[in-house]
């Protein structure tokens, strides 16, 4: 196993970061690269005590000892990009490939300015509606043309795919998820590209042939932000006495909340190419699952969730996420 794709199975913020940097610490990857969307991106990644909100910086920074890079595919806000560089500290182990796509300040203006884009879609005002549409018409400008991005810039195809030839660890980190997708999604209420993991293959230049698995992301409740039609959605007052309230890590916008949707989880599996799934906040369908680490530890409400789940997706459900951090995580891929 070398080449992975970790991707989210929903409408995002399925804690895809957290998945990453579980998986990071375990298997060692000498690089972990970025596809998706751009900026509009938020992951939240919590270590100990600290929550990190990242909207550029691969989610894997946690993880010291691999270098960081973001894909061709990716849109990037040098604003946002060199701010988070900076508070993270990663400069010298963070690269950008030089094609990726530059977002201006004029695109955030168009976003934000756009009636259809803000109030219809309820976009992000990141800006990247806009620019991916300029980059279509070609006249975007790119992170080779961008002095201050000079010291950042790499050829991430080549660096990718010569770590896969020496046999080294590589994660491919997706964002969004795949009910926003700008193909398979509820257009129009979608995102600005495809976010399915033959995208985010493309988005680093790594064909379909290099990857070896599929990791698709599932949230026991499922999220969405922002407009458009959500299946399982269950009444604010439900979920709030259910105990679950979320808010945008980018836009801060209160998240809805939603049940479940094997049906969805079985397309969204089937389109991504799903090998293996991991389900995230399960101590949400049952508290007492709460940090577990072993399998054993969850309840049989929980297990039987787990099963219902595999039965929709088809695939082996390997990863179990209990809580926000890092280590509270059940991790069944050395046993299937
Ligand atoms: P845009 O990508 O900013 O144009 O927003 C289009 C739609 O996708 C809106 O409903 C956003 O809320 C949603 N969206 C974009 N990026 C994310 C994300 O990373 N997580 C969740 N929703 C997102
Ligand atoms: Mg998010």
């Amino acid at each position: 196993m070398s080449c992975t794709v970790i991707v989210g199975g929903f409408f995002g913020d399925e804690g895809k970061g957290k998945i990453v940097a579980h998986i990071a610490h375990k298997d060692r990857p000498a690089i972990i690269s970025r596809g998706g969307v751009g900026p509009n991106a938020g992951h939240t990644v919590m270590k100990g005590a600290t929550e990190y909100g990242v909207r550029m910086v691969p989610s894997g920074f946690i993880y010291p000892d691999a270098r960081l890079c973001i894909g061709a595919g990716v849109l990037v806000d040098p604003r946002v990009f060199l701010h988070e560089v900076d508070m993270l500290g990663v400069r010298g182990r963070i690269f950008v490939d030089g094609r990726c796509g530059i977002i201006e300040e004029e695109h955030i203006a168009r976003d934000r300015g756009s009636e259809h884009l803000r109030a219809t879609i309820g976009s992000t005002g990141t800006g990247c509606g806009p620019a991916n549409a300029d980059r279509v018409m070609r006249t975007l400008r790119q992170a080779k043309d961008l002095p201050e991005l000079a010291d950042y810039i790499t050829d991430v195809p080549l660096e990718l795919n010569t770590a896969i030839d020496e046999g080294r660890v590589v994660l491919l980190e997706g964002t969004q998820g795949f009910g926003i997708s700008l193909f398979y999604g509820t257009y129009p209420y979608v995102t600005s590209k495809d976010t399915s993991a033959s995208q985010i293959a493309a988005d680093n230049g790594v064909g379909p042939t290099r990857i070896d698995d599929v990791i698709v992301v599932f949230k026991a409740y499922p999220t969405r932000v922002g407009e458009g039609p959500f299946t399982t959605e269950l009444s604010v007052t439900r979920s709030h006495e259910m105990g679950i309230e979320e808010y945008g890590t980018v836009t801060h916008r209160q998240r809805r909340i939603g049940q479940w949707d094997g049906a969805m989880a079985r397309y969204s599996a089937m389109v991504n190419g799903c090998t293996q799934a991991a389900i995230t906040g399960i101590d949400r369908v049952d508290e007492e699952c709460f940090g577990a680490t072993e399998y054993a530890r969850l309840t049989p409400k929980a297990k039987e969730f787990v099963r219902q789940a595999e039965e929709d997706i088809g695939v082996p459900v390997t990863l179990i996420s209990t809580g926000p951090e890092v280590s509270q995580i059940v991790d069944l891929r050395g046993e299937i």
